[in-house]
């Protein structure tokens, strides 16, 4: 197929995966209600956020990305709401703090609906059942009724990300992360773990610093009463995703206004496929998965394909290799990229690459696994006059157990404690927070 002229539906005439077995009518029905309703994010935003990031490109600025694997309709209440950009905001101070460089927090959130899955099947108690593909698509409960793909699932999803996504403005804006309220962030059952207390002596010090400034006469920086918040999720489906897509008024670009990020995840990146051709004319900044089949060349061209013009911010490619894998990939493809002189924000996803299955039975990840894989990313970026400028993470602001290990110590065993998620295992808040008190040494090393 030829790549020249892209159009918000191009992608419909390249080979697509990963999409569910829709009935086509009534999918075309509740696409075209999605196509009137407003936009969730506009253009503004969005280029605001590729600045961000061409920051992060540079180094004046390091990403936070986190949250859910998948986003769960049932779980669409302001609690794990807040508790979510709570603990991402402890750790961006944490970071922050370390590295004395701005910390660009971008959520999986308000919109991580859609989840690709290795086989379309599987078999629960003796009967096959199509998987779960997110709540945007069906249900995880294991009966025929529920795992049938229903269109109406996607004008769900629009309303539960305008939902999510308003409750985070409101916080974000009406003062709940004003950098005066680092200790209110800090709720009890953290406060009393070793990362919390840790992080009540840091926000005590941020404390005696802003009594300073203010001492100064420095009252009223807007930097310290608002922060900016993103959000992001993978682009899977794309009928939904063109729906969502609108040309500026003011620019005539095409903008995907579903999410300020999108990305491309592993299983969809074909360098012909339709995900592909959908991502390179919309302008938001897009990130794309590389995990070990990524071959040098194939990178590039992808690059070239997705950012022709070079342009920074525009594309972040998130590594996910595992812990035993990253020192065998990563390097030369650090490498070739740094030659060939595109620019582009690496982050690190240390979560997708360390997946296993518990003696139990639980799908988890190992604490410390993820901080060998962040760590060699650190190393490799580093050795390669390369800059390590992002991080992504599955992660939860409620206490649940799903990652094994960390100062909790979480084993086999309690798992099946607080197994929440729908899909993969998220690090718990005390995790998280354990785990940017680590990367806080390593930006600071
Ligand atoms: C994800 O980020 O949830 C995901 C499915 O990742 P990947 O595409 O890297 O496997
Ligand atoms: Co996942």
């Amino acid at each position: 197929m030829s790549k020249q002229n892209w159009n918000p539906d191009s992608w419909r005439d390249f080979p697509i995966n990963q999409q569910p077995d829709w009935p086509q009518d009534q999918l075309r029905k509740t696409m075209d209600k999605v196509q009137q309703m407003p936009p969730l994010v506009f253009a503004g935003e969005i280029e605001e956020l590729k600045k961000n990031l061409a920051a992060c490109e540079r180094g004046e600025r390091f990403l936070l990305q986190g949250g859910d694997c998948a986003e769960d309709f049932s779980r669409c209440n302001a609690v794990p709401i807040r508790e979510t950009l709570k603990v991402i905001l402890q750790m961006a101070v944490v970071m922050t703090y370390a590295a004395n460089k701005p910390v660009v927090k971008v959520g999986r959130i308000a919109g991580q609906y859609a989840k690709p899955r290795s086989k379309p099947f599987e078999i629960i108690d003796g009967i096959e059942l199509p998987s779960y593909r997110g709540d945007c698509v069906n249900g995880p409960e294991p009966t025929l009724d529920a795992r049938t793909p229903n269109p109406e699932r996607l004008l769900q999803a629009y309303f539960h990300s305008t939902a999510t996504l308003n409750l985070l403005r409101a916080y974000v804006h009406g003062g709940y992360a004003d950098l005066h309220k680092v200790h209110v962030w800090n709720k009890e059952f953290l406060a009393n773990s070793p990362q919390g207390m840790r992080y009540e002596k840091l926000a005590s010090k941020i404390d005696d610093a802003l009594s300073f400034m203010e001492a100064c006469g420095l009252r009223e920086l807007p930097q310290l009463k608002e922060v900016e918040f993103f959000i992001s999720h993978e682009a899977l489906i794309l009928d939904y995703e063109r729906a969502l897509t609108r040309q500026d008024s003011l620019s005539g670009r095409w903008y995907d206004c579903s999410a300020h990020m999108v990305w491309i995840g592993d299983r969809t990146r074909q360098p012909d496929g339709a995900h592909v051709e959908f991502f390179r004319g919309i302008n938001n900044p897009v990130g794309l998965k590389v995990g070990p089949t990524m071959k040098e060349d194939e990178l590039i061209e992808m690059i070239d394909t997705l950012n022709p013009n070079n342009e920074s911010g525009r594309l972040t490619l998130i590594s996910r290799f595992g812990s035993d894998k990253v020192r065998q990939h990563l390097p030369n493809l650090v490498k070739r990229v740094k030659q060939e002189g595109r620019n582009v924000l690496w982050s690190c996803d240390p979560m997708h690459g360390n997946t296993f299955t518990a003696t139990t039975g639980y799908k988890t990840r190992d604490f410390d696994k993820i901080a060998t894989e962040i760590r060699e990313f650190f190393h490799i970026h580093r050795e390669n006059d390369s800059i390590p400028g992002g991080i992504h993470f599955e992660l939860t602001g409620e206490n649940v157990t799903e990652v094994k290990g960390g100062a909790q110590k979480i084993d086999d065993h309690h798992l099946q404690e607080r197994y929440l998620t729908n899909c993969d295992p998220r690090m718990n808040c005390q995790q998280s927070l354990e785990m940017a008190f680590q990367i806080a040494e390593m930006l600071q090393a």
